[in-house]
């Protein structure tokens, strides 16, 4: 969590102390969470087979091209939002309420998403130390076929996912913050976990789970072949959401412009690798048809034929503690873009009530935890994380396209960081997330499409009415 805003969405003047070793380290932490402990599984078993790690590999590249533009904004302008206040400089009102609009779908749906994946490691430490939750509490009502069919389960609802998203809900509105110590003795347990799992499940990869690499297509588009490797990158991209909060803290960089890249390229790296490997060993251990289940991690590890079981509770264990820090990431995230969003009129000034005692902005922490927890309670992770990797992808084709557009109207704006090989970077940002929506399924598109058309009607029905320029608007080069 950067710490250049408080959750209020004020600015701080915030001593330069960060190097590029504090900042990569930032961004690995942000970065690895749900995505390569549960996704890998599902995208493994029903789209891309063993090739996963290819679809990590153009998710990767994505990030890449469409992290360094949003480094150029998040430097140059130092307020809470996020994308959305990136696009209301430069696109002004329409597009920033659309971005806007996507980020609260975004966030939503990734702590949802995150805390689902946390209950099925939750579950699973639950069975270690022989606790049973019962089935028809631990798990989502609506369930999502491989061929994105959604159908019922016969489960009433999921319980642990939903308490831990009001408990963290709670939290946030007393005005827990995570310090500085605390998130990095969980980026250490998650980085031990995914190591331990590289280094000693290696050794136990049993090669013909690993042929074909390419499943054949099945005839049907996204189901294996490269198509299903095209669909998985769609879904996997969620695993490097979060990278960005490297650029929220450019603020407090010693040196903006070197070290920004060094760790936007450097944790994005990291973390490809370490993805690409833990795919390797996870596709190596099991058949990856065995791994669409809530805890693919712990699966692949128990398939070692008991040589690693020692490893399955420290996976689960890790998982638990490492994904309910994203979850809390998440939910603060959200926070701040109600807050710029109702600061500048797009939302009822009620969201950016702040309270009187905790100095949070409890009413829009209130209202996205008990929407987070309804969606986290009722809904599969395959179905959230899709909404999540489409939601973010549009945010970054929107951003990439912002920096090309942003030297026209604001050509002395000041910017302690500039994208390089502009047009380039934004244009290869835009084809690659551009191709991983094009992979998301229909039914993902259509659910996308109906929130945009709710959007729309409150954009007209109230926004376009209320909003106000932002008084943070683009300053002229100040140094
Ligand atoms: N990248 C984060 C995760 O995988 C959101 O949980």
């Amino acid at each position: 969590m950067a710490g250049s805003e408080d959750p209020t969405g004020e600015t701080h003047e915030l001593r330069r102390a960060l190097g590029p070793v504090h900042l990569t380290a930032l961004g690995i932490g942000a970065i690895i969470g749900a995505g390569i402990f549960v996704s890998t599984g599902q995208a493994a078993a029903q789209s891309a087979g063993p090739a996963v790690m290819i679809s990590y590999i153009i998710a990767g590249i994505g990030c890449l091209l469409a992290g360094l533009c949003y480094a150029e904004f998040s430097t140059m302008i130092p307020v809470a939002g996020s994308a959305y206040s990136y696009a209301y400089a430069s696109l002004g009102k329409f597009l920033a309420w659309v971005i806007g609009w996507d980020l609260i779908l975004e966030y939503l749906a990734a702590a949802s998403a995150v805390s689902v994946g946390w209950a099925g490691y939750f579950s699973g430490l639950m069975k270690n130390i022989g606790i049973t939750i019962p089935q028809q509490f631990e798990s989502s009502p609506i369930v999502m076929s491989a061929d994105h069919a959604i159908s019922f389960s016969g489960a009433y609802i999921n319980l642990p996912a939903c308490l831990l998203v009001l408990a963290l809900t709670a939290l946030l509105i007393v005005g827990i913050r995570a310090s500085a110590t605390f998130n990095g003795v969980m980026v250490a347990i998650k980085l031990v976990v995914v190591v331990l799992v590289i280094g000693f499940g290696f050794a136990y990869i049993k090669p013909e789970n690993l042929t074909p690499f390419i499943p054949p297509n099945t005839g049907q588009f996204g189901h294996y072949g490269w198509s299903g490797i095209l669909q998985a990158s769609e879904v996997v991209f969620f695993a490097y959401i979060g990278f960005d909060s490297v650029s929220v803290a450019a603020q407090e960089a010693r040196n903006p412009q070197r070290d920004m890249p060094i760790a936007i390229l450097g944790s994005l790296a990291i973390c490809t690798i370490l993805y690409v490997l833990m795919c390797l060993v996870m596709t190596g251990l099991a058949p990856y048809k065995t791994l669409d289940v809530p805890q693919p991690v712990a699966v692949a590890v128990a398939a070692a034929g008991g040589a690693l079981d020692w490893l399955v509770p420290i996976v689960n264990l890790g998982a638990t503690l490492g994904l309910g820090t994203v979850v809390l990431v998440l939910l603060l995230g959200q926070s701040r873009i109600f807050y710029a969003m109702s600061r500048d009129g797009m939302l009822p000034k009620a969201f950016s009530k702040v309270h009187p005692k905790f100095r949070t902005p409890h009413v829009s922490t209130m209202i996205i935890g008990g929407s987070a927890a309804v969606l986290s309670a009722f809904l599969p992770h395959d179905l959230l994380i899709e909404l999540v990797s489409i939601g973010t992808l549009a945010a970054f084709v929107i951003v990439c396209i912002s920096v090309m557009v942003l030297p026209k109207p604001n050509p002395s704006a000041h910017r302690p960081f500039r994208t390089p090989f502009v047009p380039w970077v934004p244009i290869g940002g835009i084809v690659v997330c551009g191709s991983m929506m094009l992979g998301a399924p229909l039914g993902t598109w259509i659910r996308v499409v109906v929130w945009f058309l709710i959007g729309m009607v409150l954009y007209f029905a109230y926004a376009s009415k209320h909003a106000k320029t932002p008084d943070w608007a683009l300053k002229p080069e100040a140094k």
